[in-house]
Protein backbone atom coordinates (compact mmCIF):
# COMPACT_ATOMS: atom_id res chain seq x y z
CA UNK A 1 0.00 0.00 0.00
CA UNK A 2 1.58 3.51 -1.01
CA UNK A 3 1.03 6.33 0.44
CA UNK A 4 -1.24 9.27 -0.81
CA UNK A 5 0.01 11.36 -3.35
CA UNK A 6 -1.14 14.93 -4.00
CA UNK A 7 0.30 16.12 -7.22
CA UNK A 8 0.59 20.50 -7.74
CA UNK A 9 0.21 20.87 -11.71
CA UNK A 10 1.04 24.84 -12.25
CA UNK A 11 0.40 24.43 -15.68
CA UNK A 12 0.93 27.71 -17.27
CA UNK A 13 1.07 29.53 -14.04
CA UNK A 14 2.37 30.23 -10.78
CA UNK A 15 5.48 32.37 -10.01
CA UNK A 16 8.90 32.31 -8.16
CA UNK A 17 7.10 34.22 -5.31
CA UNK A 18 4.28 31.52 -4.93
CA UNK A 19 7.41 28.87 -4.82
CA UNK A 20 8.80 30.50 -2.18
CA UNK A 21 6.06 31.00 -0.37
CA UNK A 22 5.22 27.35 -0.29
CA UNK A 23 8.95 26.72 0.77
CA UNK A 24 8.55 28.45 3.29
CA UNK A 25 5.20 27.13 4.38
CA UNK A 26 5.74 23.41 4.15
CA UNK A 27 9.64 23.48 6.02
CA UNK A 28 7.28 24.26 9.16
CA UNK A 29 5.08 20.99 8.44
CA UNK A 30 5.19 17.11 8.37
CA UNK A 31 3.40 15.71 5.28
CA UNK A 32 2.02 12.28 5.99
CA UNK A 33 2.02 11.33 2.39
CA UNK A 34 3.69 12.14 -1.09
CA UNK A 35 3.74 15.78 -2.96
CA UNK A 36 5.17 16.46 -5.86
CA UNK A 37 5.26 19.84 -7.54
CA UNK A 38 5.01 20.04 -11.71
CA UNK A 39 6.52 23.27 -12.23
CA UNK A 40 6.82 25.26 -15.18
CA UNK A 41 10.31 24.55 -17.03
CA UNK A 42 12.21 27.65 -16.36
CA UNK A 43 11.28 27.62 -12.56
CA UNK A 44 12.84 23.58 -11.90
CA UNK A 45 16.47 25.00 -11.13
CA UNK A 46 14.78 27.35 -8.92
CA UNK A 47 13.88 24.29 -6.38
CA UNK A 48 17.54 23.82 -5.50
CA UNK A 49 16.96 22.62 -1.81
CA UNK A 50 13.72 21.96 -2.55
CA UNK A 51 10.50 21.51 0.37
CA UNK A 52 10.76 19.32 2.82
CA UNK A 53 8.99 16.34 2.41
CA UNK A 54 7.84 17.43 -1.40
CA UNK A 55 9.12 16.37 -4.50
CA UNK A 56 10.18 17.96 -7.90
CA UNK A 57 8.13 17.15 -11.49
CA UNK A 58 8.40 18.58 -14.47
CA UNK A 59 5.44 19.33 -16.72
CA UNK A 60 7.07 18.01 -19.88
CA UNK A 61 9.95 16.04 -21.35
CA UNK A 62 10.67 15.90 -25.32
CA UNK A 63 11.59 12.29 -26.79
CA UNK A 64 15.44 13.31 -27.99
CA UNK A 65 18.16 12.97 -25.57
CA UNK A 66 20.33 16.15 -27.64
CA UNK A 67 21.40 17.18 -30.52
CA UNK A 68 19.53 20.04 -33.05
CA UNK A 69 16.33 20.34 -31.41
CA UNK A 70 15.89 23.96 -30.12
CA UNK A 71 13.68 24.51 -27.41
CA UNK A 72 13.52 20.80 -26.30
CA UNK A 73 13.85 19.62 -23.06
CA UNK A 74 15.72 16.22 -22.27
CA UNK A 75 15.58 13.71 -19.37
CA UNK A 76 19.02 14.24 -18.74
CA UNK A 77 18.26 17.93 -17.85
CA UNK A 78 15.34 16.90 -16.08
CA UNK A 79 17.44 15.05 -13.68
CA UNK A 80 20.69 17.55 -13.33
CA UNK A 81 17.88 20.06 -11.64
CA UNK A 82 16.49 17.62 -9.54
CA UNK A 83 13.04 16.34 -10.75
CA UNK A 84 12.07 13.12 -9.84
CA UNK A 85 8.74 12.84 -11.64
CA UNK A 86 7.49 13.83 -14.90
CA UNK A 87 4.06 13.67 -16.52
CA UNK A 88 3.11 12.61 -19.37
CA UNK A 89 0.47 12.16 -21.91
CA UNK A 90 -1.76 15.14 -19.99
CA UNK A 91 -5.03 16.07 -22.62
CA UNK A 92 -3.44 19.59 -22.94
CA UNK A 93 -0.63 18.18 -24.74
CA UNK A 94 -2.64 15.80 -26.40
CA UNK A 95 -4.85 18.13 -27.46
CA UNK A 96 -2.73 21.88 -28.28
CA UNK A 97 0.38 19.98 -28.95
CA UNK A 98 -0.56 16.80 -30.91
CA UNK A 99 1.36 14.67 -29.55
CA UNK A 100 -0.27 11.02 -29.51
CA UNK A 101 0.20 7.52 -27.84
CA UNK A 102 2.91 6.53 -29.74
CA UNK A 103 5.28 9.58 -29.04
CA UNK A 104 4.26 9.39 -24.95
CA UNK A 105 5.00 5.85 -24.87
CA UNK A 106 8.16 7.06 -26.30
CA UNK A 107 8.85 9.37 -23.61
CA UNK A 108 7.23 7.26 -21.02
CA UNK A 109 10.17 4.64 -21.84
CA UNK A 110 13.00 7.09 -22.21
CA UNK A 111 11.77 8.74 -18.88
CA UNK A 112 12.18 5.39 -17.13
CA UNK A 113 15.61 4.61 -18.13
CA UNK A 114 16.48 7.66 -16.92
CA UNK A 115 15.07 7.33 -13.31
CA UNK A 116 12.11 9.56 -13.62
CA UNK A 117 8.87 8.45 -12.34
CA UNK A 118 6.50 9.20 -15.42
CA UNK A 119 2.94 10.57 -14.02
CA UNK A 120 1.15 9.07 -17.38
CA UNK A 121 -2.69 11.04 -17.84
CA UNK A 122 -5.21 8.73 -19.56
CA UNK A 123 -8.65 10.49 -20.29
CA UNK A 124 -11.70 10.31 -22.37
CA UNK A 125 -13.55 13.56 -24.12
CA UNK A 126 -16.82 14.04 -23.20
CA UNK A 127 -17.96 13.28 -26.24
CA UNK A 128 -16.61 9.27 -26.52
CA UNK A 129 -18.13 9.50 -22.29
CA UNK A 130 -21.32 10.41 -23.71
CA UNK A 131 -21.40 7.54 -26.79
CA UNK A 132 -19.85 5.06 -23.63
CA UNK A 133 -16.43 4.98 -24.87
CA UNK A 134 -14.54 5.92 -21.92
CA UNK A 135 -13.16 2.15 -21.24
CA UNK A 136 -11.76 1.84 -25.02
CA UNK A 137 -10.23 4.90 -25.34
CA UNK A 138 -8.44 4.43 -21.73
CA UNK A 139 -7.77 1.13 -22.52
CA UNK A 140 -5.83 2.31 -26.26
CA UNK A 141 -3.76 5.01 -24.09
CA UNK A 142 -2.97 2.41 -21.82
CA UNK A 143 -1.74 -0.03 -23.43
CA UNK A 144 0.15 1.58 -26.06
CA UNK A 145 2.41 2.19 -23.28
CA UNK A 146 2.16 -1.07 -21.42
CA UNK A 147 2.18 -2.80 -24.64
CA UNK A 148 5.67 -0.55 -26.45
CA UNK A 149 8.85 -2.23 -27.24
CA UNK A 150 10.78 -1.46 -24.26
CA UNK A 151 8.38 -0.97 -21.42
CA UNK A 152 8.94 -4.71 -20.78
CA UNK A 153 12.22 -4.49 -19.92
CA UNK A 154 12.10 -1.71 -17.70
CA UNK A 155 12.63 -2.96 -14.18
CA UNK A 156 9.16 -3.80 -12.74
CA UNK A 157 7.74 -1.27 -11.31
CA UNK A 158 4.33 0.29 -9.71
CA UNK A 159 2.88 3.02 -12.62
CA UNK A 160 1.66 6.63 -11.28
CA UNK A 161 -1.39 6.51 -13.51
CA UNK A 162 -3.71 9.59 -13.51
CA UNK A 163 -7.12 9.44 -14.54
CA UNK A 164 -8.37 13.17 -16.08
CA UNK A 165 -11.36 12.88 -17.89
CA UNK A 166 -11.26 15.59 -20.72
CA UNK A 167 -14.65 16.85 -19.40
CA UNK A 168 -13.52 17.24 -15.57
CA UNK A 169 -10.38 19.39 -16.96
CA UNK A 170 -10.69 23.11 -15.96
CA UNK A 171 -14.38 22.63 -15.61
CA UNK A 172 -16.83 23.58 -12.47
CA UNK A 173 -17.23 20.23 -11.50
CA UNK A 174 -15.21 17.01 -10.99
CA UNK A 175 -16.11 13.08 -11.90
CA UNK A 176 -18.64 11.31 -9.41
CA UNK A 177 -16.87 9.12 -7.06
CA UNK A 178 -18.49 6.10 -8.11
CA UNK A 179 -17.30 7.12 -11.44
CA UNK A 180 -13.72 7.26 -10.80
CA UNK A 181 -13.76 3.95 -8.30
CA UNK A 182 -15.25 2.32 -11.58
CA UNK A 183 -12.50 3.44 -13.73
CA UNK A 184 -9.85 2.48 -11.25
CA UNK A 185 -11.15 -1.57 -11.04
CA UNK A 186 -10.93 -1.09 -14.73
CA UNK A 187 -7.31 0.56 -14.93
CA UNK A 188 -5.96 -1.70 -12.50
CA UNK A 189 -7.84 -5.14 -14.02
CA UNK A 190 -6.54 -4.04 -17.44
CA UNK A 191 -3.01 -3.61 -16.06
CA UNK A 192 -2.99 -6.46 -14.90
CA UNK A 193 -3.24 -8.34 -17.75
CA UNK A 194 -0.08 -7.36 -18.36
CA UNK A 195 1.48 -7.78 -15.13
CA UNK A 196 1.12 -4.24 -13.87
CA UNK A 197 -0.01 -1.93 -11.32
CA UNK A 198 -0.90 1.36 -10.71
CA UNK A 199 -0.98 4.15 -7.95
CA UNK A 200 -4.33 5.43 -9.25
CA UNK A 201 -5.04 8.75 -9.33
CA UNK A 202 -7.85 11.31 -10.03
CA UNK A 203 -7.41 14.82 -11.44
CA UNK A 204 -9.97 17.41 -12.78
CA UNK A 205 -11.60 20.14 -10.76
CA UNK A 206 -10.17 18.76 -7.66
CA UNK A 207 -10.82 21.37 -4.72
CA UNK A 208 -10.63 21.19 -1.14
CA UNK A 209 -14.07 19.94 -1.27
CA UNK A 210 -13.79 17.16 -3.58
CA UNK A 211 -10.24 15.60 -1.83
CA UNK A 212 -11.68 14.36 1.16
CA UNK A 213 -14.27 11.84 -0.65
CA UNK A 214 -10.98 11.00 -3.06
CA UNK A 215 -8.84 10.71 -0.37
CA UNK A 216 -11.13 7.98 1.88
CA UNK A 217 -11.50 5.85 -1.14
CA UNK A 218 -10.26 2.98 -1.23
CA UNK A 219 -9.70 3.18 -4.86
CA UNK A 220 -8.21 6.00 -4.95
CA UNK A 221 -3.94 6.63 -4.20
CA UNK A 222 -3.88 9.85 -5.35
CA UNK A 223 -5.13 13.24 -6.70
CA UNK A 224 -3.46 15.96 -9.33
CA UNK A 225 -4.44 19.59 -9.08
CA UNK A 226 -4.35 22.06 -11.34
CA UNK A 227 -5.79 25.34 -10.71
CA UNK A 228 -6.38 25.07 -7.48
CA UNK A 229 -2.41 24.18 -6.72
CA UNK A 230 -1.66 27.96 -7.68
CA UNK A 231 -3.47 29.24 -4.78
CA UNK A 232 -1.74 29.36 -1.87
CA UNK A 233 -4.49 29.14 0.58
CA UNK A 234 -6.86 26.81 -1.20
CA UNK A 235 -3.82 24.04 -1.96
CA UNK A 236 -2.49 24.15 1.62
CA UNK A 237 -6.04 22.88 2.44
CA UNK A 238 -6.41 20.54 -0.05
CA UNK A 239 -2.58 19.42 1.65
CA UNK A 240 -3.61 19.23 5.00
CA UNK A 241 -7.06 17.37 4.27
CA UNK A 242 -5.12 14.84 2.23
CA UNK A 243 -1.73 14.38 3.62
CA UNK A 244 -2.54 15.06 7.53
CA UNK A 245 0.23 18.24 8.13
CA UNK A 246 1.58 18.20 11.57
CA UNK A 247 2.48 21.22 12.86
P1 LIG B 1 -7.87 21.39 -12.91
O1 LIG B 1 -6.74 20.73 -13.81
O2 LIG B 1 -7.62 20.91 -11.48
O3 LIG B 1 -7.66 22.85 -13.05
O4 LIG B 1 -9.17 20.91 -13.41
C1 LIG B 1 -6.29 19.42 -13.58
C2 LIG B 1 -5.21 19.09 -14.57
O5 LIG B 1 -5.35 19.41 -15.75
O6 LIG B 1 -4.18 18.52 -14.22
Amino acid sequence: MHDFLVIANWKLGGNLDLLSRYKQFFQKVTLSGDLVFLLPTPYLGFWQEGISGASLGAQHLDAYTSGGYTGCVSAEMLQAVGCQYVCLGHSERRCHFQEGDDLIARKYVLAKSYGLVPVLCIGESREARDTRLTESVLRQQIEAVVSRDGFQSLPKHTMVVAYEPVWAIGAKEAASIADVEKVSAFVQSLLAEYGQSARFCYGGSVDADNCLALRRSAFVSGVLVGRASTDYVHFKSIVDRCLVVSN
